[in-house]
């Protein structure tokens, strides 16, 4: 399919999205985000498909929402759009493993898609932050709810309040992201973590993400209770057999998604 604000390439098992509105630093506006809905949709259906990759540029991954398309919305014209509400629950729907590789920019909008993927691996160019209270608004998209979960409320307080940016190195020591590589390896690094996930089984990749998202949704017993049964429920499957049986002869796998 032919997008207008993003690229998409599918090579051997990963698709790679690159958001791509380079005049506007990767600001996410209505028409980008129901693209990328739609890529990640269409990943996910695509049985070639193993891993994801979301990327943006080497200045932005993106500068937040577009603040041009939304300077003149009222009060109502955000109410009923639900703005970036359904958006967002289509981005978060994606149920394979989705990597972020963010170099330059990650701010407002653009640090929480970063934080809607399953995890973050940052370039030393990277700044993240939640600058929305200097335009006289909040976060809208998680900047309030994912970021204290990730980084704790100290932190996030200091971000949403002041606005500040966070760099790389900082990100990591707060556990924003989960590696921090040199700008030039990015993508060479993401790939390398991609193709190590589409490597595995996809029934087990699909169920860890569930599992580990599900702890920000419930309790410890019943994330605890959720794990267990989605342990039990992957010996159903042949690659539960072949993986193990791969170990006992020191062979290596041939997982088959069965
Ligand atoms: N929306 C719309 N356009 C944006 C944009 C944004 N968020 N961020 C950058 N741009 C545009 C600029 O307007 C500029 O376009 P023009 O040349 O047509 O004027 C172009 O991108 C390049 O930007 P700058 O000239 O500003 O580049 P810079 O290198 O001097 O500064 C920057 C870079 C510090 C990232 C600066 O662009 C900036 O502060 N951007 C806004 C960051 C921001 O406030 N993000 C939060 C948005 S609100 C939000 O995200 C709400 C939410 O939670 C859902």
């Amino acid at each position: 399919m032919a997008y207008e604000t993003i690229i998409v390439e599918v090579e051997d098992h990963v698709a790679t999205i690159k958001l791509n509105r380079p005049d506007a630093l990767n600001a996410l506006n209505s028409h980008l985000l129901r693209e990328l809905g739609t890529a990640l949709a269409e990943a996910d259906r695509n049985d070639k498909v193993r891993c994801i990759i979301l990327t943006g540029s080497a200045k932005a991954f993106a500068a937040g929402a577009d603040i041009k398309e939304m300077s003149e919305k009222s009060y109502v014209d955000m109410f009923l759009s639900d703005f970036f509400g359904g958006e967002g629950r289509a981005i978060t729907s994606t149920r394979k493993p989705v990597i972020a590789a963010v170099a330059g920019y990650a701010l407002g909008g653009g640090c929480e898609l970063a934080m809607m993927c399953d995890f973050i691996i940052a370039a030393d160019t990277a700044k993240f932050g939640q600058p929305e209270i200097n335009l006289g608004v909040i976060a809208g998209l998680g900047g309030t709810q994912r970021l204290t979960r990730f980084i704790g409320k100290s932190k996030a307080m200091d971000m949403n309040l002041t606005g500040r940016f966070m760099d790389a190195e900082e990100a990591e020591r707060s556990g924003l992201v989960s590696r921090v590589v040199p700008a030039k390896k990015l993508m060479e690094e993401a790939r390398a973590a991609a193709d190590k996930i589409a490597e595995k089984s996809i029934p087990s990749t699909m169920a860890a993400k569930e599992a580990v998202n599900r702890a920000y949704e419930t309790t410890l017993s019943e994330g605890l209770l959720f794990e267990r049964r989605l342990f039990h429920a992957l010996f159903a499957t042949e690659d539960q057999k072949e993986g193990m049986a791969a170990f006992m002869e020191k062979r290596t796998a041939q997982f088959r998604d069965r």
